[in-house]
């Protein structure tokens, strides 16, 4: 039997299937704390996807090109533009969520 990313998530509800969460799952949760609540990320340099989102001033734009800038530790994870734009829309869901 074949299992879905989607269905692997168990969501709360089919809505809440979001196609950049299961990237930000697969990609990026080997560092990154990516889901809502979590502060504390594997690798201790790596800021926690809700402390990204709740920056100052954070917005799509700004997300797109640090994603498509160089960091100084952060490999550079070759992504498509369709992945980008989910896993961007998926990092602003996290905004304000403080819980
Ligand atoms: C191998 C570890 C690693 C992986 C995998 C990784 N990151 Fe990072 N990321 C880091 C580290 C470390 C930093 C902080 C230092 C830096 O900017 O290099 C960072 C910083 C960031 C920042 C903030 C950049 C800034 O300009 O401040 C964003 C946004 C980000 N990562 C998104 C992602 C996304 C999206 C993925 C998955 C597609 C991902 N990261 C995968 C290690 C990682």
């Amino acid at each position: 039997m074949i299992a879905t990313p989607a269905a692997a998530l168990r969501p709360r509800s089919p809505s809440a299937v979001d196609p950049g969460r299961v990237l930000a799952q697969s990609m990026c949760a080997e560092c990154h704390a990516v889901q809502a609540g979590q502060y504390v990320s594997p690798n201790p340099y790596a800021p926690s996807f809700e402390r990204i989102a709740n920056t100052p001033g954070m917005s799509a734009p700004a997300l797109w090109s640090s994603l498509y800038s160089s960091h100084r530790r952060m490999p550079n994870i070759i992504l498509r533009p369709d992945e980008t734009r989910a896993i961007v829309t998926y990092i602003l869901t996290l905004q304000d969520a403080d819980d």
